[in-house]
């Protein structure tokens, strides 16, 4: 109870202070969040076990995680995106800093944490292309030699705005010619994945949640195609979806693709469209490098085993259901891990002061997955 209190109490601060900075035309309101979370940033410093570097591949920056254990043959891979809303949050963030030493220590995997451009300075698609230009390069022979990193053995991983940026990534991946190496397995942890309904049971049941609020998460979507608040406040009612893209609609219909234990007694209404305008101004909330449940059966075939966490207190919750449910019925191997009594974010809570056992417990289960299956 008092980690809940301690959440809430610290979110609704930060958003306060933004709001409030923001109103005084000071900052723009992502700036401001981007200010105090930077307070948590570490610095790229070795430990016993782990070699830590920052750099750039193919001038985007990345931190690097190389393990130290002298071992004979190949090293596996994993390749980690950020979450934080695609506006906020970085690699060298403390908590993402120590899962990815814990990831490169247990599994003796070379770690690449890729250091993307943000919003409100990028737009889409510049997150997705920063993402997808790294792992691009890293997937050569020539650069997983030089890395001493097995082809075999290599994941895509990220949470949060960093799932939906591994998803979309995994999925375009799949028809690039050039790119000749392919993933073994991709992790995707409390995902965004759609952007068409925000008003699935989960959004309904988890409005007020820490520490992503409806508000928040419609704020953060909208951000990543535009500042022009005309997007957001569409979103925010759920009226932002053209007539013109109805068809889309089927393949976040959640009235086929939860089960039964998540509908509860929420009712399938059909959607109500919005303008045919915002469509044509902001294309990339319509487009499936930005919500990767927007695409064909077809497109999921081919996708590497997969493993997804969703937390059961979470806006985004029946994003990663939904997913599941479409890979599955497409053939795919996935592992669901559902989260009974965690909200969204629950990987952050791994340093102080919110250090929580359940943190630990949830980091530790996924980091163990990645062990036996990459
Ligand atoms: C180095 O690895 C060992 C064994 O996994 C662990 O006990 C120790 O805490 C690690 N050191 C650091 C600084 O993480
Ligand atoms: C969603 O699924 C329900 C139940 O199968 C169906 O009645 C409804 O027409 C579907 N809506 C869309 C937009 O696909």
């Amino acid at each position: 109870v008092i980690y809940w209190i301690f959440c809430f109490c610290s979110l609704v601060c930060l958003i306060t202070v933004a709001e409030f900075a923001e109103w005084l035309g000071l900052m723009h309101y992502m700036e401001v969040l981007m200010m105090i979370t930077s307070i948590e940033y570490t610095a790229p410093i070795s430990d016993e076990n782990v070699t830590v570097t920052d750099t750039k591949f193919n001038n985007v920056p990345a931190r690097l995680y190389m393990p130290r254990k002298q071992s004979s043959g190949l090293k596996r891979a994993v390749i980690y995106i950020h979450g934080g809303g695609w506006c906020v949050g970085g690699s060298a963030m403390e908590p993402y800093d120590l899962l990815s030493r814990w990831t490169a220590n247990k599994l003796n995997a070379v770690v690449v944490s890729v250091e993307y451009r943000l919003a409100p300075m990028y737009h889409f698609p510049v997150q997705f292309e920063d993402v997808y230009t790294v792992v691009k390069f890293f997937l050569q022979n020539s650069v997983l030699v030089q890395y001493g990193v097995d082809p075999n053995r290599i994941c895509i991983s990220g949470d949060s705005a960093g799932g939906n940026l591994a998803a979309a990534v995994a999925q375009q991946l799949l028809d690039d010619l050039e790119v000749k190496v392919k993933l073994k397995i991709q992790a995707l942890l409390y995902p965004a994945l759609q952007t068409l309904d925000l008003d699935l049971p989960s959004y309904k049941d988890n409005e007020n949640k820490p520490i992503l609020p409806k508000s928040l998460m419609v704020r953060f979507w909208s951000e990543y195609f535009t500042t022009d608040v005309s997007l957001q406040e569409a979103m925010a009612s759920n009226k932002h979806v053209p007539a013109e893209s109805s068809h889309l609609f089927r393949f976040v219909n959640w009235s086929n693709l939860l089960p039964e234990k998540f509908k509860k007694d929420h009712v399938y209404a059909s959607p109500i469209y919005g303008s045919s305008m915002l469509g044509k101004k902001y294309p990339g909330f319509l487009d499936p490098r930005a919500a990767p449940l927007l695409v064909e059966d077809t497109k999921l075939l081919g996708l590497p085993v997969t493993y997804v966490l969703t937390c059961q207190h979470d806006v985004l919750r029946d994003d990663g259901i939904m997913y599941v449910s479409r890979l599955r019925e497409v053939g795919i191997e996935v592992i669901h891990d559902h989260i009974e009594d965690a909200i969204h974010g629950v990987l952050m809570f791994i340093t102080s002061p919110t250090d929580l056992a359940l943190g630990h417990r949830v980091a530790n289960k996924y980091i163990e997955w990645l062990n036996i299956n990459l």
